[in-house]
């Protein structure tokens, strides 16, 4: 019998709502949303024309089906700054995966933490099985009472290399990073990974974000543990050419998981396109840092700065869907930057990170209310499968 940790054979789940491909304007056939932007008072958005419905296609459209359950064995887990840490781990033949798009990884247990009664034990990975025929779990058991954490936990691909270089018997092989930020039970136990421990983990799930056919500069709004699916997007946007600048807005300079360049320091004052972290200057992508209280680059928040720089730079798109915004972090931020981007009529997309239990349309755990384009009514989605990345102009935030 498998348990819930096998998470095996899944199917993939059917949405309520036929999923929007924009070919038509939308799928009621009504033709395209149009734009709502905010009214603000003495601010004109004149330059910018509305976001248009153009083609969209996810990448990798055929593989957003092939997923699976992996062993991940740890390259390196390295510390970033006071909470974050950066997982690598080496998977053998992991699929092709989107920007946005997560896995779910099954933390390691405390040492010394009960096994389940009657369990069969999967290797290193602690799948367990119970024998057909056993008694069942308890919830009194010492298995369930422990302080372990039972339900995998999902995390943004924050990039990956494939290497093909590798003897036939092995097959291809992908190094994934991860970034996770230490809160609670299961980011408390990745931290104590070495390398060469192994973790189970299912991917890659979700949808990614998507390209419009008419992107040639994307504006990347990350903010605190929000950043990791914008560093591999600003890695996919560098290959396919398109132009970006990245909005990084952290709590604290002690909370900063990237690096500074040594000989750039950040704007201080003015959101200045400057090549001043690394991770994306590798990219020859520039980034505007923000912090709350001020202790590192412009003092505020990332949004006020999106904000000022859209102001200033009203000249860049006579064409609409030219510049687009892509945007990960917490919900008041990301509702902050729908904001902005109704304002200034600019399609936006956001990788939502709802609290999720298995990652795979079962459990309805992590349903957001979604207005389909051209609808009147909403109707709920789940944030596993039919996202994590939605265009915001279709989210009601609540
Ligand atoms: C699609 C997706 C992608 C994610 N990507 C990343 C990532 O790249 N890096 C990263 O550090 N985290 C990411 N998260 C959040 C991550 O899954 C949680 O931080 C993690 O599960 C915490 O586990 P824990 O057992 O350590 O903490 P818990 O003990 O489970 O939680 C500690 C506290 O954090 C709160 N919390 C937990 N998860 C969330 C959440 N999703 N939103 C708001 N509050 C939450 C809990 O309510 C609790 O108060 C992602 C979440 C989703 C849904
Ligand atoms: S996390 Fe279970 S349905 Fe989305």
């Amino acid at each position: 019998m498998l348990n819930h940790y096998q998470n095996a054979g899944w199917t993939d789940h059917k949405p309520s709502v036929p999923p929007r491909d924009g070919r038509d304007g939308g799928p009621d056939g009504r033709g395209p949303i149009p734009p709502q932007p905010l009214a603000t008072p003495g601010v004109s958005t004149a330059p910018y024309p509305a976001p248009r419905r153009c083609v969209r296609r996810r990448q990798n459209e055929p593989a957003a089906a092939l997923r699976g359950r992996f062993h991940g064995i740890v390259v390196t887990n390295q510390r970033l700054c006071r909470e974050h840490y950066r997982l690598t781990l080496h998977v053998a033949a992991f699929p092709p995966s989107d920007p946005g798009q997560f896995i779910q990884i099954l933390c390691p247990r405390a040492p010394g933490a009960a096994d389940p009664p009657n369990a069969v034990d999967d290797g290193a990975l602690q799948v367990k099985q119970w024998r057909l025929g056993s008694r069942p779990p308890r919830f009194t058991d010492p298995f369930l009472t422990a302080d372990r954490p039972y339900l995998r936990r999902p995390y943004s691909i924050a990039g990956r290399r494939d290497a093909s270089t590798v003897t036939k018997a092995a097959g291809p092989r992908t190094e994934l990073d991860i970034i996770y930020r230490v809160i609670g039970r299961a980011t408390r136990q990745l931290e104590k990974l070495t390398p060469g421990d192994e973790v189970s983990l299912l991917g890659p799930l979700g949808h990614g974000f998507i390209r419009s056919d008419h992107l040639r500069r994307a504006l990347l709004i990350g903010g605190g543990v929000g950043v990791p699916p914008i560093l591999y997007l600003a890695e996919r946007l560098a290959s396919w050419g398109i132009a970006a600048v990245a909005f990084i807005g952290v709590q604290r300079a002690d909370l900063l998981p990237l690096t500074l360049l040594a000989d750039q320091p950040p704007a201080t004052d003015y959101p200045v396109e400057r090549p001043c972290l690394t991770e994306f200057a590798r990219h020859g992508i520039s980034s505007i840092l923000t912090t709350d209280d001020g202790s590192l680059g412009i003092p505020g928040r990332v949004t006020t700065a999106l904000r000022t720089y859209l102001l200033a730079h009203r000249q860049f798109d006579a064409s609409s869907g030219v510049l687009e915004l892509f945007c990960c972090g917490p919900t008041a931020m990301m509702r902050a930057v729908s904001h902005v981007a109704a304002e200034f009529s600019l399609p936006c997309q956001a990788a939502l990170e709802q609290p999720m239990a298995c990652g795979m349309g079962t459990c309805q755990s992590c349903v957001i209310k979604y207005r389909p384009p051209g609808a009147m009514d909403w109707v709920y989605k789940l944030t596993c499968t039919d996202g994590p990345v939605f265009h915001t102009a279709d989210i009601i935030w609540s």
